[in-house]
């Protein structure tokens, strides 16, 4: 290891400057610089019958519930204790690790991590850093419905880490049972190494009085701190209508948390055994967290819990995926989406839960979400419309006091991914696809920042209207940013908002910095935060292209009040001081290189010259290699380091030298 660090560091000595090199790995290829047909780069036109590629364009709901003269102003005081002293309900602080994470079924950890701890999917590394940068870290739960049924097996064929079972067609969640290797946590460890993931398992539940707990006993000790917490049941609730249990109520399952709890008790191989669990993971259909609380969680096995968590979507679209339920048609659910009433009704429901979280000192996780569940539906899932609604959504559970929460990530055959790589016979030419809800997570990340400080206020703006919601981020006790949405869509610009800022007992500042998260239409999925964007579907290596777009609005302090546009559709993220240390962040600083592109970098006759003006920003090399004309520029300030201070060295991971860089 000595050694190997030595030759990381002496390759590196070459290259003053230099943040990343290395190539991760070996058939991983994202680009090529030819297509099939020999011209040059970029996506080649795929198969797109699959849901996630899904073209369907709704059209666009006619709200006209508009504000008089399209104008309102909001305004709060502009520290912690005035607001409270005057009655303003503000959350509890917000911490460290980012508000909204991932939830990654896992029986496509292959396709999105990688496929094993020596083979890592550069694309998820890139958007997970660009979270961590902006938020100190990103939480995500490798498990679903597939985590009941999995079993650890000693070896997989062809070195994958993890497997379906055959299908079974009687059940109702047709989501297969997997077999997995302990390589699955080697591979999840390398992605926290390279990027601050911090992940959640699941105990298997299919079987109760014989409890397979390898995930436990393997899974603590090679992850150790990256390791959260482990699901004790995905969605009990529905176990019955599942087919995991004959008969089953609240009081079973705490009774069956007991019995977890002993054997857990009674292993030896199990090291940390209090704090480990997640419960009660309710879908919250038939049963209440109160029923649960009634039978005992809490009073009996409050110890044993790292957290409190439910999971809940606002709608299903079970009926056109499996035939179940009712048929909702997506053109008439689209307005269900686009108002301030989906998130408040989602997660204002939750606040007894929230407030029994919080008084025994415990995180209360919304451990999976999304539009709607049964894949989500076409024309609504992936669009800039999901896009304001996830992060309204967001901004509103982090009011209502959960801590996080999960957007869940499927296969190719579902409408809602926030990303998705290429379908596995197309990978070998096309890249990822990023979903709008992404740049929900990306936003929210950005708006509570990392000072573990932020605290988020609902304004119920312009009168708790439906379609223009604010919100309030005070940090460090001081009011930091507002968030402003508007849902209405009217192309003609006559629903376009100004909103006022005012700072009621104080004055606002001579201006204030925007960066604004826009699209042409709710119905539309090319989105662009601040200026830059992911680009279009099988074209994304999880970096921002383009430049960073900062808007400064000159404020009138004789009238206190600084006017704020918010198109239709708009939203807009509003910076009261301009040395906020998200103002400025575009694609993060920490990068990973993809593909072809960093072999040839890699190589002997590589010229150091080529390498020293990266700067960290690799992809210009490989842009330039690539041939292609997409922009990687952003206005921040590219920082060159000297290397013995920015080069870590991950280790040799099955024979790939991986070098990256740490940065602010
Ligand atoms: C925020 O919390 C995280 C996680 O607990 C910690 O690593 C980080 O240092 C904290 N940041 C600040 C500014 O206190
Ligand atoms: C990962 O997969 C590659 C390619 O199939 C294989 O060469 C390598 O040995 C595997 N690594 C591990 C740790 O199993
Ligand atoms: C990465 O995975 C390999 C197994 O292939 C393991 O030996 C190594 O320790 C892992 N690195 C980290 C940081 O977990
Ligand atoms: C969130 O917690 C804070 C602090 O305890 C409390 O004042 C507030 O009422 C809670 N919010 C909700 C919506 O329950
Ligand atoms: C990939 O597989 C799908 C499903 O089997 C098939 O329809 C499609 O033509 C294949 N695409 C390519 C590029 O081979």
């Amino acid at each position: 290891m000595l050694s190997l660090v030595a030759f990381g560091l002496s390759f590196i000595s070459l290259v003053r400057g230099v943040t990343v090199y290395g190539q991760i790995p070996l058939g991983q290829t994202q680009t090529v610089t030819t297509t099939p047909s020999g011209t040059s780069t970029g996506a080649v036109a795929a198969v797109t019958t699959y849901a996630a590629y899904n073209d369907t364009v709704l059209t666009p709901p006619n709200i006209t519930n508009l504000a008089p003269g399209n104008a309102f102003s909001v305004g709060v005081p502009s520290d912690v204790a005035t607001a409270s002293t005057q009655g303003l309900q503000l959350s509890i602080p917000h911490n460290g690790v980012g508000f909204w994470g991932f939830s990654i079924e896992m029986s496509v950890v292959n396709q999105v991590l990688g496929k094993n701890s020596s083979f890592l999917q550069v694309p998820f590394l890139n958007l997970m850093a660009n979270l961590v940068e902006r938020s100190g870290g990103v939480m995500v739960r490798v498990g679903g419905n597939t985590q009941e049924r999995a079993t650890l097996v000693d070896s997989i064929s062809d070195g994958r880490v993890i497997s379906k079972e055959t299908l079974d067609p009687t059940r109702t969640t047709r989501t297969p049972g997997v077999i997995y290797t302990t390589d699955l946590f080697y591979m999840m460890n390398n992605v926290s190494a390279l990027t601050n993931v911090k992940w959640f398992l699941g105990i298997p539940f299919n079987d109760s009085s014989n409890w397979r707990l390898q995930i436990v006993e393997q899974g603590q000790p090679i992850l150790g701190d990256n390791l959260l917490g482990f699901q004790a049941a995905n969605e009990p609730d529905f176990f019955v209508r599942n087919q995991m249990r004959d008969s089953y109520n609240e009081w079973d399952y705490v009774g069956e948390i007991g019995s977890l709890s002993d054997a857990i008790d009674t292993n030896p191989n199990i090291q940390k055994k209090d704090g480990i669990l997640i419960a009660p993971n309710l879908g919250t259909t038939d049963w209440t967290l109160q029923n649960i609380f009634d039978a005992g969680l809490i009073d009996k096995y409050k110890d044993r819990l790292y957290s409190l968590s439910v999971e809940h979507y606002p709608e299903d679209n079970c009926f056109v995926q499996f035939g179940s339920g009712t048929f909702h048609d997506p053109q008439e659910t689209f307005p269900q989406y686009l108002t301030h009433q989906s998130g408040q009704g989602l997660a204002l429901r939750y606040t007894d839960g929230t407030a029994m979280a919080a008084s025994i000192n415990k995180p209360f996780i919304m451990f999976e979400t999304n539009t709607a569940s049964c894949g989500g539906f076409q024309g609504i899932s992936d669009t800039y419309g999901a896009a304001l609604w996830a992060l309204d959504y967001g901004f509103q559970m982090a009011f209502a006091n959960f801590t996080h929460a999960l957007l869940h990530v499927g296969g190719q055959n579902v409408f809602y991914n926030p990303f998705t790589p290429p379908p596995t016979n197309q990978s070998t030419f096309n890249e990822w696809t990023v979903g709008s809800t992404y740049y929900s997570t990306l936003v929210i990340a950005e708006a509570f920042g990392k000072t573990n400080t932020s605290r988020i206020v609902d304004l119920l703006a312009n009168d708790n209207n439906e379609h223009t919601p604010a919100y309030a981020i005070y940090e460090n006790d001081k009011l930091s940013k507002y968030a402003l949405f508007n849902y209405i869509d009217d192309p003609t610009g006559a629903s376009d908002m100004t909103v006022s800022i005012t700072v009621p007992g104080g004055t606002v500042p001579s201006s204030v910095k925007v960066k604004y998260l826009s699209s042409e239409s709710v119905s539309v999925k090319n989105i662009t935060w601040a200026g830059q964007t992911f680009g279009p579907r099988f074209t994304v290596d999880g970096r921002l292209k383009g430049d960073l777009d900062i808007q400064t609005v000159n404020c009138d302090t004789s009238s206190n009040s600084c006017p704020v546009k918010v198109k239709a559709p708009g939203f807009a993220l509003v910076f009261l001081s301009d040395s906020d240390a998200a103002l400025q962040e575009g694609q993060a600083t920490q990068t990973f290189s993809t593909s072809t592109n960093t072999k040839l970098q890699n190589t002997a006759t590589l010229p150091s010259e080529v390498v020293a003006t990266s700067n960290g920003h690799s992809g210009k090399d490989r842009e330039h290699l690539a041939g292609t004309s997409r922009h990687s520029t952003t206005n921040k300030a590219e920082k060159v380091y000297p290397f013995s201070a920015v080069v870590l060295f991950s280790g040799i991971m099955g024979g790939v030298l991986v070098l990256f860089s740490l940065s602010d």
